[in-house]
């Protein structure tokens, strides 16, 4: 593990020689601008980064991250981040990453104060409050808290399909698809929850907006 910062641009310095030598166009090429197929909403969890999880390099995942991988609908960060990566980038798949272990997911069963994080954390809760016949008949903390962290990522999908900004993409023959998958820092295995969208069929009624008409 490294603690000390110098030691972040020592190794800085060693990677651009080694991708340089790999690859002399490397950072020319990406310099140019980014195309990126992917947008990642993730953990912020130093234990679950996008890249390295996924084998990728830089420039094929637009990335945003924040406790426990929400989709609030009042967070300007993550939909500035869905509207450019949607719009502007055209990523043809949004990927809502959790994990297994979540310091967020645990948090929010729980009763403890954390303080200001306790408003985000509420978000959680009201997932659980959504499954609660589910995850209470799960006896096994571990397990149940496991079936938490599925949920809430499968809540997240749906919430961004509630967005204008996913819906237009839709209505406006965009190829957009949106999956929910979870890590298993444990094992470092991802899998796919089973619960991609490519239409409205699992919004509700009165999340649907009518289509707006391009001028
Ligand atoms: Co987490």
């Amino acid at each position: 593990m490294i603690t000390s910062y110098n030691q972040l641009f020592d190794n800085n310095k060693k990677w651009v020689e080694q991708t340089t030598q790999a690859n002399p166009d490397f950072f020319n090429d990406l310099a140019n601008g980014q195309s990126p197929k992917f947008l990642w909403i993730g953990c912020s969890d130093s234990r679950v980064p996008a890249n390295e999880i996924t084998g990728t390099k830089p420039g094929d995942i637009f990335v945003h991250r924040n406790i426990a991988n929400m989709v609030i609908h009042t967070d300007m960060s993550m939909l500035s981040v869905l509207d450019y990566s949607v719009n502007v980038l055209g990523v043809k798949h949004i990927i809502v990453c959790g994990h297994y272990g979540c310091g967020g997911v645990l948090t929010a069963m729980g009763h403890k104060q954390v303080g200001l994080i306790d408003n985000w954390l509420r978000h959680i809760k009201d997932v659980y409050r959504l499954h609660q016949d589910e995850l209470n008949a799960i006896d096994d903390p571990h397990k149940r808290a496991d079936r938490l962290v599925e949920l809430n990522v499968q809540e997240q999908v749906r919430d961004l399909a509630k967005t204008t900004i996913v819906q237009n993409a839709w209505q406006n023959g965009q190829a957009l698809q949106v999956h929910g998958i979870v890590y298993d820092i444990k094992n470092g295995i991802l899998q796919d929850l089973g619960v991609t969208i490519d239409d409205t069929t699992y919004v509700e009624d009165v999340y649907r907006f009518e289509t707006t008409q391009l001028a």
